[in-house]
């Protein structure tokens, strides 16, 4: 995946490349391609994915052991939002586009039966992707809603801590993705956020690619 900045988010596509308009198109592309990475991550990415991906990214074994495999299947976290920071029992997680649920049931081994964690995510298929997944796990205090932009669903300070993993890099309103989530931490609340960015400057053919966003 590479991170593009703000100022590219005002264009969109004229025959894949980029051109002036709004966020939509941008977004629907986010949303085709993780329709398809949520039947399966494997092979989607150009780092890895699922059980391999997790072990890779350090996540605690006796979690992985727990997942069920539909939740490692459509794992495709870019690193390890848990290895920023404790989450305590009792805290009120947002997993911000949490994808198949993976991160979510993370956070929800360590809230605990006292905590909440509340999941958003912008594609559908990922939404029902995490349903089905945490299904049969034992996660009562797990919720998931789907979302049509960068606005949180819920009131300010909702959040103890506010986890996301590979998806700010995603969005054409990355300015919105930290205001929002700013408005739904509690006062001295935090953020543990994995992402991808960008180093150098795109060759002028990936600069312009509208599938650029999503890879
Ligand atoms: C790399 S995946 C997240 C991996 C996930 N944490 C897991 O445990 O498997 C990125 C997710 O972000 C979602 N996404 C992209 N832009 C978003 C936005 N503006 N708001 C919410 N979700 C978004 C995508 O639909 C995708 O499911």
């Amino acid at each position: 995946m590479v991170c593009q900045p703000d100022q590219h988010a005002s264009t969109t596509r004229e025959s894949g490349v980029l051109s002036s308009g709004g966020f939509g198109e941008i977004r629907s592309v986010i949303r085709k391609k993780y329709a398809e990475v949520a039947v399966s991550a494997e092979g989607k990415f150009q780092y890895p994915v699922g059980r391999d991906g997790a072990n890779a990214l350090g996540y605690d074994p006796a979690v992985i052991q727990k997942a069920g495999p539909g939740l490692l299947e459509s794992f495709c976290g870019v690193g390890n939002p848990f290895s920023l920071g404790e989450i305590r029992q009792g805290d009120v997680v947002l997993d911000f586009g949490c994808g198949g649920g993976f991160d979510l049931f993370v956070a929800s081994l360590l809230a605990g039966d006292s905590g909440r964690v509340c999941g958003i995510d912008l594609t559908e298929e990922m939404v029902k992707r995490a349903e089905d997944n945490l299904s049969g796990a034992d996660t009562a205090n797990i919720e998931i809603r789907k979302v049509d932009s960068e606005d949180i669903p819920y009131a300010d300070n909702t959040f103890d801590v506010v986890i996301s993993n590979g998806v700010i890099n995603l969005s054409p309103g990355k300015s919105t993705c930290f205001s929002e989530i700013y408005r739904v931490l509690k006062p001295g609340g935090r953020i543990q956020f994995a992402d991808v960015v960008l180093e150098n400057e795109l060759p002028g053919d990936l600069a312009g690619s509208l599938d650029a966003w999503s890879q």
